[in-house]
């Protein structure tokens, strides 16, 4: 039987994983704000995962199979979705090095053709460059498909740690417009 475009939009899994470590945290808002716009577009179904779910023992870990349950499961959850959507907080000019650690753990082909979205929370406006410098060669790498869109939010782009301000949603829905374009492209 042939699905209808419908119902494969509806199954497809959007999962987003943000760096933060504690809770409120503006990364987590803003990879919230772009799985929020990607879910009301219906462009599939969404889950948020941080490094609170994974469980603080993740940094003393050097392989996967040493990971504990929690971590394991988010880390498969991250490599199985259809799309995913990653931020970091920027610190000390660049990535967190546990997010860059749960990178690490993974093979080489693990992203292979999957779209990604990536952004980043800073206090700076120079260091939007963590995302051209940083976090889009570590995706390429894997060679994902990394939206040429990426998103910076400013400490002043929030109303608070868990609110963006109004004004903030256009480059959401910029982002999320070529998600979707992505998708048609990869489903066409
Ligand atoms: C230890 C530390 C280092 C930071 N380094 C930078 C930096 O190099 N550049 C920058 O723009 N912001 C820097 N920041 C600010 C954070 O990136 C910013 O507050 C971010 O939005 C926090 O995200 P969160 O709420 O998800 O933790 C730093 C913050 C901390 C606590």
């Amino acid at each position: 039987m042939t699905q209808s475009t419908d119902t494969v939009k509806s199954n497809r899994r959007i999962v987003g994983l943000s760096g933060n470590w504690n809770r409120p945290s503006r990364t987590r808002t803003l990879v919230k704000a772009v799985l929020d716009e990607a879910e009301l577009r219906g462009l599939g179904q969404t889950t948020l995962f941080d490094f609170v779910d994974t469980g603080k023992s993740l940094g003393s870990i050097f392989s996967r199979d040493e990971a504990e349950p929690s971590a394991k499961a988010v880390m498969a959850a991250v490599e199985m979705c259809d799309v995913l959507v990653v931020g970091t907080s920027v610190y000390k000019g660049s990535y967190t090095g546990i997010f860059k650690h749960f990178f690490d753990l993974y093979d080489r082909e693990a992203f292979a053709d999957k779209p990604v979205i990536i952004t980043a929370t800073g206090a700076a406006p120079y260091h939007e460059s963590i995302l051209d410098y940083h976090l889009r060669p570590l995706f390429l790498f894997f060679d994902a498909r990394v939206a040429s869109r990426g998103l910076y939010a400013l400490t002043d782009d929030f109303a608070s740690q868990d609110e963006l301000k109004p004004a903030y949603s256009t480059r959401v829905a910029r982002s999320v417009d070529e998600l979707s374009e992505m998708l048609q492209r990869v489903c066409a």
